[in-house]
């Protein structure tokens, strides 16, 4: 997995199905190696929310136009968390043509951060094989689909959304599903990435185990 042993222009690359911490990892990550951070689910539920927000001028020539102006201020929009965007975002992201649109996005943001970062870290459901193939560390984090629907039903209840725990399960489930049996990029995980399963750990175990991992193989 590891090709290089260095500090500098660092890749991490992660997959992880809906819910399994991977963003609140990954932050993490990207805050303590100073790492330049993609949260790549965003711009797909960005364009979901483009969708539902703009239905008739919704085609492909309107998301290519607001992808080339795509900034992260965009993406922190509070608006692309809700489960409906997330259930969209599993619909718009099978299509072919929309995933080549961003493809060049991801790809200019992993491999050119800003020089004042170590490097990038991107995570999503197909970073480890399409996004990033060459990167330095992979990792794929999940959990059990309970434990990931609970999470996500804290979180919500946290962004006072009304929504009921079976409701969020199902839409995990339905996500999953979709992410993993779709033909284009679907979620899986490579042979070389590492899996860190988060059921039974708490943030801050699951940070350590990952920064033991990193440590071990990165010159200082
Ligand atoms: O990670 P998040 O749950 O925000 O992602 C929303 C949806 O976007 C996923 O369910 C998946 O269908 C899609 N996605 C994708 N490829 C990525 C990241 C997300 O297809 N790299």
């Amino acid at each position: 997995m590891i090709k290089s042993n260095r500090k500098k222009n660092l890749k991490i690359a992660i997959d992880s199905p809906a819910a399994a911490g991977a963003g609140t990892l990954a932050r993490a990550i990207s805050r303590h190696y100073n790492l330049f951070y993609l949260d790549t689910g965003k711009i797909y539920r960005y364009i979901a929310y483009l969708k539902l927000k703009f239905p008739k001028k919704f085609n492909l020539n309107f998301i290519k136009t607001k992808v080339k102006i795509l900034k992260i201020k965009n993406l922190m929009n509070k608006q692309l968390l809700s489960d409906e965007i997330g259930i969209e975002a599993s619909i718009i992201s099978k299509n072919k043509k929309i995933r080549k649109l961003v493809h060049s996005f991801q790809i200019n943001f992993a491999y050119n951060p800003p020089k004042n970062f170590n490097g990038s870290c991107l995570d999503g459901r197909d970073i480890t094989y399409k996004i990033v193939p060459d990167a330095d560390f992979k990792f794929y984090i999940t959990a059990s689909q309970k434990v990931r629907a609970m999470r996500r039903y804290k979180e919500f209840k946290a962004l006072k959304k009304n929504i009921s725990f079976s409701q969020v399960l199902k839409s995990i489930k339905i996500r999953d599903k979709s992410d993993r049996n779709r033909k284009i990029s679907p979620l899986k995980k490579t042979k070389d990435s590492l899996l860190i399963n988060t059921t039974n750990l708490n943030k801050s175990a699951c940070f350590l185990k990952i920064k033991k991992i990193i440590d071990s193989k990165i010159k200082y």
